[in-house]
């Protein structure tokens, strides 16, 4: 004890590395704090029913019956597999980095079936990562050098500071766009960013985007990602396409892949793009740290896989989703009632918000839709966005994301998350809404 106190002591004047102090993670943003207001004072119906109700996590909960269902019917699935306990070993001994060749086929397969067959991918070209969050640093790491820029869409997700910027070194410069087209990227745009890049005398050596986007919650049309592709392949540089929410678009026809356009295009310049994908958000499963990189260039995938040794995925967990994948019943039944459920929940909130008098932008996918409250902001500034921000968190207890934590040029617009919560919790919370609105009308 008197060890540990010593030692407590003393940290102060100990140093760190550059990297320790920095604050390029931007976990000091209110995109976090209101996290932290929603741990202190969590909503619960019956313990805590005038409790924060946390609308600022993009989590999954609408199908775990389904995965559940699974599990009991596949004990297997989730011990140590058919052999039963002597199956323990093949858990429990040294796996190199490559991953069970079992799971990166059903990883290739299941990330075809979510594209409903229209795109191919090899499981010679799934790199394993711990997430999403490991796959997107990664391939920072092997694309670009410290100083170096990634140009990426804002608004963006707020973890992509910490991902793409905090341990690598590498910049991030904002592709700036607006509601005046429902905030798709434009060729103006991307070469506006470039040109910024340049005047920084910063080497720009890729674009990032997120397609079907976070915060937006809506796919990238089908001739912006032609756009996109022609841009890299002008400039010389890569693109990484973190498709994350693919599974979790309510009409598969809407989702076109950056694979699709390579296919289209018999994978000409495709050793540029890279892929990100994890089981976070279409599985719900952000616990099990599974993502991955899938690459079609080669030196990026051997680079990747030599890498990926920092964030593996564990023996057991690849095994239990080896089964579960490789069902396809249930992955297609899966995918069909996952996408139906999360469009109530959209049409649901969407429908309780419009008659608060709130709009939203038109979306398509994801775990939240992207809400303007832009006419009640004092002043159109971040402080001002900031202030409803607050008053929401403080008069109503609900937590969401205001757009300035996602880098969104326009004040006034949030993210808001309706899968991680019951169907009774989000009527709770549209009435707090709504409640909230009400109040904003007396004050006029
Ligand atoms: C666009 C995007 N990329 C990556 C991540 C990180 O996901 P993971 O849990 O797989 O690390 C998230 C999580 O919210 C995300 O929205």
């Amino acid at each position: 004890m008197a060890i540990e106190i010593e030692i407590e002591l003393e940290q102060p004047s100990v140093g760190l590395s550059k990297i320790a102090v920095s604050d390029t993670h931007g976990e000091d943003s209110p995109y976090f704090a209101g996290w932290k207001a929603y741990d202190e004072d969590p909503y619960d119906e019956s313990t805590n029913p005038s409790g924060v109700i946390q609308m600022g996590l993009a989590e999954n909960q609408v199908s775990f019956d389904l995965l559940e269902e699974y599990l009991e019917q596949h004990s297997e699935a989730s011990s140590w597999g058919t052999k039963g306990v002597s199956g323990f070993r093949e858990n429990a001994l040294f796996q190199d980095y490559h991953g069970l060749q079992t799971f990166r086929k059903a990883m290739a397969s299941f990330m075809e079936q979510i594209r409903g067959g229209r795109a191919k991918f090899d499981p010679d070209r799934v790199v394993l990562t711990a997430g999403a969050t490991a796959a997107n640093e990664l391939l920072t790491f092997i694309l670009a050098d410290p100083g170096d820029a990634l140009l990426v869409p804002t608004p963006y997700y707020p973890g992509f500071d910490r991902d793409l910027r905090w341990r690598t070194g590498v910049k991030i410069v904002p592709i700036h766009c607006d509601s005046s087209n429902n905030f798709q990227i434009t060729p103006q745009a991307l070469e506006a960013a470039y040109k910024e890049a340049e005047a920084m005398n910063t080497k720009v050596r890729g674009v990032l985007i997120t397609n079907p986007s976070n915060p937006l919650g809506a796919t990238i049309q089908k001739s912006v990602l032609e756009e996109i592709l022609d841009f890299v392949t002008r400039k010389n540089i890569h693109l990484v396409s973190d498709e994350i929410y693919s599974g979790s678009v309510f009409s598969s026809s809407e989702f076109i892949s950056i694979a699709e356009i390579l296919e289209a295009r018999n994978y000409k310049s495709a050793e540029r793009v890279h892929i990100v994908y994890s089981l976070s958000k279409d599985l719900g499963l952000p616990g099990f740290r599974v993502g991955t990189i899938y690459s079609y260039n080669d030196k990026v995938v051997t680079t990747a896989r030599r890498m990926s040794s920092f964030t593996l995925i564990s023996s057991q967990t690849q095994h239990l989703l080896v089964s579960m994948l490789s069902d396809k019943k249930f992955t297609e039944n899966y995918i069909k009632t996952n996408r139906m459920r999360l469009r109530k929940r959209y049409e649901m909130i969407i429908e309780g918000l419009r008659s608060a008098g709130i709009e939203c932008l038109e979306g398509n996918a994801g775990l939240f839709c992207w809400m303007n409250l832009s006419p009640l902001l004092e002043k159109s500034t971040r402080e001002g966005e900031l202030a409803v921000w607050d008053s929401m968190l403080h008069e109503v207890k609900l937590n969401i994301s205001p757009g300035s934590s996602c880098h969104c040029s326009e004040p006034g617009w949030f993210r808001v998350c309706f899968a991680n919560m019951s169907e009774k919790t989000l009527e709770v919370a549209l009435a707090r809404i709504r409640k909230f609105m009400e109040q904003r009308q007396r004050d006029i």
